[in-house]
């Protein structure tokens, strides 16, 4: 019996990307593949700058298909792609020596909550006994210092590395602990390329199981070089179901995947009001959009996060609510999607 395409993939489907539990079929690397006469060929693309990964996949890949009934050969090749052009291509991605796992978080539209996701889900994680970061790259519109009420300056070491402020058992950088009020306006184009750069590369994290990076928004020259600048993990991208937020949640899902960083998951913010008063669900921005979205662009829905009254002002008053009121009905939902993240990095 010769062996169909289908089944290829379905095998294929049992390979895991080394670290991760998805697979690679999943993470969408599969570029083509040939069937002539039971010799098998596939084809892969991934970046990487890590050459134990590619040896892995392509001896899991082969063997796995190896097994399969009529199957007599099977060849993987692997593209290995250079990250595209851009302000930040010449520098290339690099791991941060100590750090585990960094997770970007993206939305393509302003405004949607990234940073109130960002700074809850860094809580949440931390809450699940993990070591974490939260790194704020918003150059022109910082808010970590203020959903974490720290104005505190960090310090810097005698190897001139910057220490990053700890805050509720988080470590927190962010480039509002650097700027004064009016120094983004000044800073353009490549000056914000290099001084995201350096920001990244010199802050002094130490172990770390999760870096979170809060993104700007956008999918613009400043989110490349930040997913260039250094090897992420996964991204995450939030939206509301709003049809204006998930365009742009679907360019950011272009934007990593034309970095090959995988997209660990959506999640929906601002999904729902239950009204006080009455008790009432109210779908302000629409429904069902994330659930959409998450399929199309074949990746979990993590998560939906109603627009909820207590969450904005935790956020202002200086405590994200995860950390606040972890029993309440936002604080559970982001424990369970670090919980999935937990199994989705391992
Ligand atoms: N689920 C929510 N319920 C209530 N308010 C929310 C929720 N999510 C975010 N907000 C509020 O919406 C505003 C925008 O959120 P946030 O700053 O997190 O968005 P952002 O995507 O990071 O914005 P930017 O694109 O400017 O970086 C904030 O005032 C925040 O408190
Ligand atoms: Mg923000």
């Amino acid at each position: 019996m010769a062996v169909s395409e289908e089944q290829v993939r379905d095998a294929l489907k049992s390979v895991k990307y080394p670290g991760f539990s998805r697979d690679i079929v999943s993470f969408g690397l599969v570029k083509s593949v040939k069937i002539d006469n039971g010799e098998v060929k596939v084809q892969l693309a991934l970046a990487t700058a890590d050459p134990n990964v590619p040896a892995a996949i392509k001896n899991d890949a082969e063997r796995t298909l190896r097994e399969l009934a009529g199957v007599q050969n099977a060849k993987v090749l692997i593209d290995i792609h250079a990250p595209p052009g851009g302000a930040g291509a010449t520098v290339g991605t690099a791991r941060i020596p100590g750090i585990k796992h960094v997770i970007a978080v993206a939305s393509g539209k302003g405004g949607v909550g990234k940073s109130t996701i960002a700074a809850n889900l860094a809580v949440a994680l931390e809450q699940t006994e993990a070591r974490v970061g939260l790194c704020d790259c918003d150059i022109y519109g910082p808010s970590i210092s203020l959903m974490f009420g720290t104005r505190e300056r960090p310090m810097a070491t005698e190897e001139n590395k910057i220490v990053p402020i700890e805050q509720y058992n988080l470590k927190l950088m962010s480039m509002g602990f650097l700027l004064d009020d009016t120094s983004p306006a000044i800073l353009r184009g490549p000056m914000v390329t290099r001084y995201t750069q350096q920001f990244l590369r010199q802050v002094e994290w130490g172990e770390l199981d999760y870096l979170v990076l809060d993104l700007p928004p956008g999918t613009g020259d400043i989110q490349l070089t930040i997913v260039q600048t250094v090897a992420l993990s996964g991204a995450i991208i939030v939206t509301t179901p709003q049809e204006v937020a998930l365009i742009d949640a679907r360019k950011a899902a272009t934007m990593f995947e034309k970095v090959n960083v995988p997209v660990i998951g959506l999640i929906e913010n601002m999904s729902y009001f239950i009204c006080p008063g009455d008790g009432k669900r109210y779908d302000i921005f629409g429904s069902g959009g994330g659930e959409r979205e998450a399929k199309r662009l074949r990746v979990p829905l993590l998560g939906q996060i109603p627009l909820d009254i207590a969450t904005r002002e935790a956020g202002d008053r200086g405590m994200p609510i995860v950390g606040e009121d972890r029993q309440s009905e936002v604080g559970q939902a982001f424990l369970k999607i670090a919980g999935r993240i937990r199994e989705t990095l391992v």
